[in-house]
């Protein structure tokens, strides 16, 4: 009998899901567990390169898969695990970084951000040689390895599962580069090890726009409360910020890229009910903002309840919580142990004598 295919993805444990997790990603995640062999992560060393608070860490790191499981992500089904509870990801990560050369990652997009961020100035007169300044009082830490090595860890956490597909957003398309990249080299430099894995693009992944500037995409460390839907929202609350999502001018309920916020509630409304946007438009033909608002808010009140419901009824069940870790871990580890070894054995270190 043919293998399933391997799919792995993992988030960060921080701040809540938001509205656009939900429809982009996890919706989708949880279709995909039936029929492939599925590894979901929760990437809690990913959380320590920037400055953070360890014990919201530790709580967001529950109330993570307390979310993920809210969504649909069930774990007899699929593998849901923390990544420090599994040996092997930085262990392949060393092996790795020394086939990385430091100007891939000095030049990656979301590393400058992050140091940008931090309140940095990247001076890139030379990427092998980038230099960096303070720029005003935000800054806080110093820019640390860690946060250098980000994408080979992440590499890692995907090569160490040996995924066929790996569902991200656009923002981390650079990332599986690297991680590809790194695949071929391990295997040309050593003999065939890594598959190369590929992104999965989902069907219907819904690109959800922030409610106060649709210009932007939905984000969970938005400083303005009513740009972000979180999956834990009350319905109330899901109403007003639905209510003072910014339209455009005019009054036509209409898809158009001048209309970016129309065009983001007619998405979210698709996404949901799987009504074509054409079909929507004609609709609400004449009836205003305010009619199309109301109907919208409804349905996203009405997908999210169970959610939420279910998100409430485990947040504080500790033990059944790391009961569904024991497990992840216990399964994840099995197959990451397998890979390491191979690797170890391929380059060179001598078995671990038993
Ligand atoms: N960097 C990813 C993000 O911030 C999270 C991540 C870490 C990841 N390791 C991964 C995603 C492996 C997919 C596969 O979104």
């Amino acid at each position: 009998m043919q293998e399933p295919p391997v799919i792995l993805t993992c988030a960060q444990p921080t701040g809540g899901l938001t509205l656009g997790n939900y429809l982009g990603a996890l919706r989708n995640w949880s279709r995909m567990q039936v029929d492939h062999e599925c590894y979901f992560g929760i990437v809690d060393m990913h959380s320590i390169t920037t400055p953070y608070v360890p014990a919201e860490l530790r709580r967001n790191t529950l109330a993570c898969l307390a979310q993920y499981l809210a969504c649909g992500i069930d774990p007899s089904k699929a593998h849901v695990f923390v990544q420090s509870h599994v040996i092997g990801h930085s262990e392949l990560a060393w092996v790795l970084a020394c086939l990385t050369p430091l100007g891939e990652l000095q030049r990656m997009t979301q590393f400058k951000d992050k140091v940008a961020k931090l309140g940095f100035k990247v001076k890139e007169e030379d990427t092998a040689d980038l230099k960096f300044t303070h720029s005003g009082s935000r800054a806080q830490a110093s820019v640390n390895s860690g946060l250098l090595s980000y994408p080979v860890l992440m590499a890692s956490d995907i090569l160490l599962y040996n995924a066929d597909l790996v569902p991200v957003g656009e923002d981390q398309r650079q990332h599986l580069e690297l991680c590809r990249d790194l695949a071929q080299r391990f295997n040309q430099t050593y003999s065939d090890t890594f598959k190369i894995p590929e992104a999965y693009v989902g069907k219907s992944g819904a690109r959800v726009m922030s409610l106060a500037d649709p210009t932007r995409k939905m984000s969970k460390s938005d400083t303005n409360q009513n740009a972000t839907i979180f999956i834990h929202d009350e319905a109330d609350v899901i109403r007003k910020k639905i209510g003072s999502a910014v339209t455009d001018s005019g009054n036509e309920v209409k898809a158009d890229p001048e209309k970016p916020g129309v065009t983001n509630l007619l998405s979210i409304q698709s996404a949901i009910t799987g009504e074509e946007i054409p079909s929507l438009e004609k609709r609400f033909e004449g009836q205003g903002y305010g009619t199309f608002k109301q109907t919208v808010a409804e349905t996203v009140v009405e997908a999210l309840q169970p959610v939420r419901d279910k998100y409430l009824s485990l947040v504080d069940d500790k033990p059944y919580l790391e009961s569904v870790l024991k497990d992840g871990a216990a399964a994840a580890q099995k197959t990451a142990f397998r890979i390491l070894s191979k690797v170890y054995r391929k380059i060179g270190f001598v078995e671990r004598p038993r």
